[in-house]
């Protein structure tokens, strides 16, 4: 009985031992550091929803009822608090949709807690 309990105990030791290893792996997302970002939309900001949003959103695409690919037309959402509902909150549709990294959700969350500047 001993035994057993000296196993499982070393079972359970390795495995958070395992589990501390991974937190520190290169695999791990990056933590974006806001202070090293412009904080604007005419930065990284326009960059990353260009890229990502602008395939449905813009006024080229059919692929929503929305266009939504300038400043202005962000504002609206992004004071409704739609913006982060649907693109910076966990499970988010359209950061999934866009198929945005981690990182991309960081450098949008900073520009957004930044109180959105255009420039
Ligand atoms: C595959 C197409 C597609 C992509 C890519 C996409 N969207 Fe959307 N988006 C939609 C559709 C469709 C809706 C309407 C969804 C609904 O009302 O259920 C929508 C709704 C929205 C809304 C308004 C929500 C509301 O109901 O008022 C915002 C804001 C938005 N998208 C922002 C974005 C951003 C930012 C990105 C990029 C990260 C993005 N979307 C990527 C299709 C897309």
């Amino acid at each position: 009985m001993k035994h057993l309990t000296l196993i499982i105990s070393a079972a359970i030791l390795s495995t958070l031992l395992l589990a501390a290893c991974k937190t520190d792996s290169p695999l791990m997302p990056e933590v974006v550091d806001c202070n090293t970002l412009d904080n604007i939309y005419n930065g990284e900001v326009s960059s990353i929803l260009n890229s990502n949003c602008a395939t449905c959103h813009a006024s080229t695409s059919s692929g929503s009822p929305f266009v939504i690919e300038t400043y202005a037309e962000y504002l609206p959402y992004l004071e409704s608090g739609e913006f982060e509902i649907e693109v910076l909150n966990d499970g988010a549709r359209m950061a999934d949709w866009g198929n945005l990294t981690e990182e991309e959700i960081q450098i949008l969350q900073c520009w957004y807690d930044a109180g959105y500047p255009e420039n």
